[in-house]
């Protein structure tokens, strides 16, 4: 007798949550998205970022890279949030994170502070957008309306981080990266203009710009001989390659324009900062450049639009991720939690029995 009943029960669970896929599968982000949920969630993320900044002075920088570092990873899903666990291989372990993305310790406040106001609500990954927009405009940056309704990954993937955008990259390479995640020219130079302010490691500029560019054993020629003259003070041939530098020498923990001013002047700290100049091919990149050397509002609107697009990479939503309630580790018992949100969504109590 209870064979039928073994196979009605998967049926009618398959049929129910096919039903709520496909009338979620249009499921856009939303600016309003947690208006009925967690009204207060952006000015909770946004005076707790505030409040780390108090004690660090480069946190606003750290989480706006930390929200790229989601993103461009199997989309902006909190992936890279998630901690080593038998099922999980971490993306903060991969060679672009380690010992370099960093925030995380904040993130999980903020988590902790959201969950206190409204609990279960609220995605790591939305966290992760809202604190980047609060620290760019915190570091005087522009502000913008944040779409939200992300969920958050079940899983990570470890060798997608690896292939993150990497400071020696060359111009192919980075337009080539960028574009697969459907980003083009401008959103590549607009978004670089991030390294407007935060630091980067001599490990990550000096033998290839300082000592040995190419193999030549001489310096990157396009690298300004006056910066480079401080940046060998600061990173000696065979020192301690975690030292870190200024991105933007200027004002380096403000957000401002100063980064396209800086390629101008030949001070790009990477490979791939002064590239969207320098390369030969670079004509489409080097007139953005120089557009916005002149135009910080130019560079501001870019990069709101950008940003925006970059939050919109291949989002988790409808009933597909979960809300994690720690964002460094997947929630236990995913299975349970499929009854459970069916059951809230549809009140079909028999079915989940
Ligand atoms: C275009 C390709 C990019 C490359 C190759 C690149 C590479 C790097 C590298 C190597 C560092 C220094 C990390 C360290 O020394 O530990 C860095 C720092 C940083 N990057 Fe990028 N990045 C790129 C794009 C972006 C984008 C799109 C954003 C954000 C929208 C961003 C925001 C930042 C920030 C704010 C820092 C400073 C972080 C801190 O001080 O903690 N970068 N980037
Ligand atoms: C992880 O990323 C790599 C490289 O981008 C990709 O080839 C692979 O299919 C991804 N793995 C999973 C499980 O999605
Ligand atoms: C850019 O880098 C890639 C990967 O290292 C290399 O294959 C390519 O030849 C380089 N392109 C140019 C124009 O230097
Ligand atoms: C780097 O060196 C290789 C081999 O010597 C050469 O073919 C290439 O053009 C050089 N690239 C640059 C950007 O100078
Ligand atoms: C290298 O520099 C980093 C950053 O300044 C510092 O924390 C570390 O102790 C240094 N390591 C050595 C071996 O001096
Ligand atoms: C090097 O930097 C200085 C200071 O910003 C600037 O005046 C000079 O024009 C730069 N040189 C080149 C070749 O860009
Ligand atoms: C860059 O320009 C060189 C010639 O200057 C050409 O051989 C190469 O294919 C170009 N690369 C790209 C990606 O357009
Ligand atoms: C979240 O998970 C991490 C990794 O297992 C753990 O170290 C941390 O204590 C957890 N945080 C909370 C608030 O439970």
């Amino acid at each position: 007798m209870s064979h039928p009943r073994y196979l009605l029960l998967p049926l009618n669970l398959i049929t129910i949550t096919l039903a709520l896929l496909s009338q979620r599968s249009q499921a856009q982000l939303s600016p309003s998205f947690y208006d009925c949920t967690c009204s207060d969630v952006s000015a909770i993320v946004r005076s707790t970022v505030q409040q780390a900044q108090t004690s660090d002075p480069r946190i606003y920088a750290s989480l706006t890279r930390l929200f790229f570092h989601d993103c461009f990873v199997q989309g902006c899903d909190g992936s890279i949030l998630l901690v080593d666990s038998s099922t999980i291989q971490s993306e903060q372990d991969a060679r672009p994170n380690k010992n370099s993305a960093r925030g995380f310790n904040v993130v999980d406040d903020i988590k902790t502070a959201v969950e206190n106001a409204c609990p279960g609500v609220v995605s790591c990954a939305d966290i992760l957008a809202l604190a980047a927009e609060a620290s760019v405009n915190l570091a005087g940056g522009p502000s913008w309306t944040v779409l939200l309704g992300r969920r958050d990954s079940t899983t990570a993937n470890f060798t997608a981080a690896g292939n993150l955008p990497g400071p020696f990259d060359n111009l192919t390479t980075l337009q080539k990266k960028f574009s697969d995640v459907g980003l083009h020219d401008i959103d590549l130079v607009t978004l670089s203009g991030a390294h407007t302010f935060g630091r980067g490691q001599c490990q990550f500029f000096s033998n290839s710009r300082l000592y040995n560019f190419n193999g030549t054993g001489k310096p990157d020629p396009t690298l300004n001989s006056t910066y480079r003259t401080i940046l060998e003070q600061n990173c000696p041939q065979g020192g301690n390659g975690s030292v870190l530098n200024n991105l933007d020498p200027i004002t380096p923990n403000k957000f401002d324009g100063n980064y396209y001013i800086n390629l101008q002047n030949h001070r790009g700290l990477f490979t791939s900062d002064q590239e969207l100049l320098s390369d030969p091919n670079a004509t489409t990149t080097a007139s953005i450049v120089n557009n916005f050397a002149g135009n910080q509002r130019a560079f501001f609107n870019s990069f709101v639009q950008s940003m925006i697009k970059m939050g919109n990479i291949s989002p988790l939503t409808g009933s597909s991720g979960e809300i994690r309630t720690n964002c460094s580790v997947v929630n236990s018992g995913s299975g349970l939690e499929l009854h459970i949100q069916i059951r809230h969504d549809s009140d079909t109590g028999s079915a989940a029995e």
